[in-house]
């Protein structure tokens, strides 16, 4: 797992074997990348088929956040209720009690996560707090009104302004999760329509996760220049130049990922270093 460039497929990854007596009910989870690949934080996807659950619990050492991918679960977080789809991200604080159950008979849930500056699961700090019981799952439905911990769907996220001057030709990109939510690791997303880019840049002041949600991209990262699928991750090292094009002529490449330890953008250190060159896009070393 070790090497100074680390790119993973989700699929490469085997499934952990977690504890059910832990509240671990998730039909496969598995680290996509942390302490080991040289990341200072726990990157997770959780598949939870019909039935399955992660029970109550708490991380007293991180914050997490997680994003829906596909299917319809029942969160709680505190003393909430919050239903959650396709879409939505949740932003669950250190030390507020929180659980994921699947609501569908058919269909499951895939949720991708960050243990926010935990190298492993367990340095989460993680304690289990019990059952979720018939009662949680029919009560009332409320919002996040603590105040703690945020629901947010990728629809109602603004369009953060970026400069094209300083490289940024995609689309568009937002940050469905930042510093507005207390929080100080960004969870952001770029948008690249067919063909466009986002040029040599580096991020002096934090690391870097970026996956690829929808589509078919080429990233350069250091010397390595790698195509990128859906499930892919890859990790960039603080001050490391990178850069990511869309090379499909038809398709969107929808990239999001966090910025490790930075509440938002203007906190990462951004420098542009310039264009992508048709010799860089020649190149392939993985
Ligand atoms: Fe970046």
């Amino acid at each position: 797992m070790a090497g100074h460039y680390p790119f993973v497929h989700v699929d490469d990854v085997p499934p952990l074997d977690m504890d059910p007596r832990q509240g671990w009910s998730i039909s496969d989870f598995r680290v996509i990348m942390d302490g080991r690949n040289g990341c200072s934080s726990t990157i997770f996807r959780g598949l939870f088929m019909p039935g399955a659950i992660h029970k109550k619990h708490r991380h007293d050492n991180c914050d997490e956040m997680y994003y829906v991918v596909r299917g319809h679960g029942l969160a709680g977080a505190g003393p909430d209720r919050v239903e959650l789809f396709a879409g939505h991200y949740h932003y669950v604080p250190r030390g507020v009690e929180h659980w994921l159950i699947n609501l569908s008979k058919t269909e499951p849930i895939e949720v991708y996560g960050i243990y926010d500056r935990a190298p492993s699961v367990e340095a989460t700090g993680y304690v289990y707090t019990g059952d979720v019981t018939e009662a949680d799952i029919r009560s009332p439905r409320t919002p996040s009104r603590e105040r703690r911990h945020y629901v947010v769907h990728d629809d109602l996220v603004p369009i953060y302004k970026t400069s094209r001057e300083k490289g940024w030709t995609q689309d568009y990109f937002n940050q469905p999760i930042s510093r507005i939510h207390g929080a100080t690791t960004t969870w952001m997303q770029g948008y690249f329509g067919p063909g466009t880019v986002h040029q040599k840049h580096a991020h002096e002041n934090c690391e870097e996760v970026c996956y690829i949600l929808k589509g078919h991209g080429l990233a350069g990262v250091g010397k390595h220049r790698v195509e990128l699928h859906a499930g892919h991750f890859h990790y960039i090292r603080p001050g490391e130049e990178h850069w990511l094009v869309n090379l499909s002529k038809t398709d969107v490449l929808v990239a999001p990922g966090w910025y490790i330890g930075a509440g938002d953008l203007d906190e990462t250190g951004y420098r542009h270093f310039g264009p992508v060159t048709a010799e860089d896009l020649g190149e392939r070393t993985g």
